[in-house]
């Protein structure tokens, strides 16, 4: 359904996007998760035909979009990072409005507004001036003026910032059940959103696809034998740690209340190493156990610089 191939965009000399590939199909929520000026934004902002890559292709339900983005905008909607909203017209007439420029006509389209004002909860505020409202209400409208024509592709560029808990839930619902037979591209910076929404997940950082993969995988594949934690009975979790702190295949080691967490690199796999030492030392084992990354440990591995990553764990420490 949206097929990006080599996507480039510089703003004057600075490229903002490297070459970006990927693609997603219908009834797939991709989520795109990256810091601040990865250029989740730019990507999105070409793909909803906003404008033109330097470089690359994109294309949604076979049109390219910039090429042919008449036929693109009417199959997506788009909910921009800042929505832009005419701040002189009442809710209602904005959502319609934006409906009539995507084609749509007739009393259809006035069910339809309603029908959209109702799924974001806004219905009751169908009369306000737009300029009256609330940050969180802005952004649901802008969310209710993606959704109107129906469109079989989503581009949410962060859908729920500003939104307070209860909407946060209630639009969260919404877009998983539109992302049954849609597909919908949300970027966020919010982790447990893409663990809770994402079939699969594409890390950008510093404008280029750092990861993908589904949040199980990408946290199996960079866990995988890289943490772990061990327990011994007899010996203090300070001892054990202070035995393991120097094997070479140890990257760092914490002593915990029970035991200690012990990590290695990536494709150096440190547990034989460990289980000779315990063994030597005539230790009992009585645990040695992978640790689950938390995707927020690997969002900061995979996006951060190692100098950074030192940095913050000696802060930590
Ligand atoms: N109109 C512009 N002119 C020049 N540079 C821009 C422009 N828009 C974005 N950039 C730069 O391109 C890079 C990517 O920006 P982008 O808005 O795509 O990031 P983002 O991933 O959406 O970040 P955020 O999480 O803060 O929304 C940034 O370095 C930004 O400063
Ligand atoms: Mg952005």
């Amino acid at each position: 359904m949206i097929q990006v191939e080599g996507l480039t965009k510089y703003y004057g000399n600075f490229k903002a996007i490297d070459s970006i590939s990927f693609h997603a199909d219908a009834g797939e929520i991709v989520g795109f998760l990256g810091p601040n000026g990865a250029g989740k934004t730019t990507t999105m902002r070409i793909l909803a035909g906003y404008m033109p890559p330097s470089e690359g292709q994109a294309s949604i339900a076979g049109f390219d979009v910039f090429e042919q983005s008449l036929e693109v905008r009417r199959r997506v909607g788009y909910l921009p990072e800042t929505v832009p909203l005419y701040k002189e017209l009442t809710v209602w007439q904005y959502v319609d409005y934006m409906a009539s420029l995507r084609g749509m006509r007739g009393p259809e389209r006035a069910d339809r507004v309603d029908e959209v004002l109702e799924m974001v909860d806004m219905l009751d505020r169908a009369d306000s001036l737009i300029a009256s409202l609330s940050k969180g209400m802005r952004q649901r409208v802008g969310l209710a003026q993606a959704l109107v024509h129906s469109p079989d592709v989503l581009i949410l560029d962060e859908p729920t910032i500003g939104l307070d808990p209860r909407q946060v839930r209630e639009v969260r619902e919404l877009i998983r059940d539109l992302g049954q037979d849609r597909t919908v591209l949300l970027s966020t910076h919010i982790l447990s959103e893409v663990n809770q929404l994402c079939s699969r997940i594409l890390i950008i950082n510093n404008g280029q696809i750092v990861a993908e993969d589904s949040p199980e995988t990408l946290a199996a594949r960079l866990e995988g034998a890289t943490r772990f934690f061990v327990r011994v009975g007899n010996a203090s979790p300070e001892e054990v740690a202070e035995a393991l702190r120097d094997l070479e295949t140890v990257t760092d080691v914490y002593p915990t209340d029970q035991g200690v967490e012990v990590t290695s690199g990536r494709d150096n796999d440190a547990r034989p190493a460990v289980a000779a030492v315990i063994v030597n030392r005539s230790w009992d084992l009585l645990e040695l156990r992978p640790l689950q990354m938390s995707l927020e440990d690997i969002f900061l591995r995979l996006t951060t610089d190692e100098d950074e990553m030192e940095f913050q764990q000696e802060e930590v420490a």
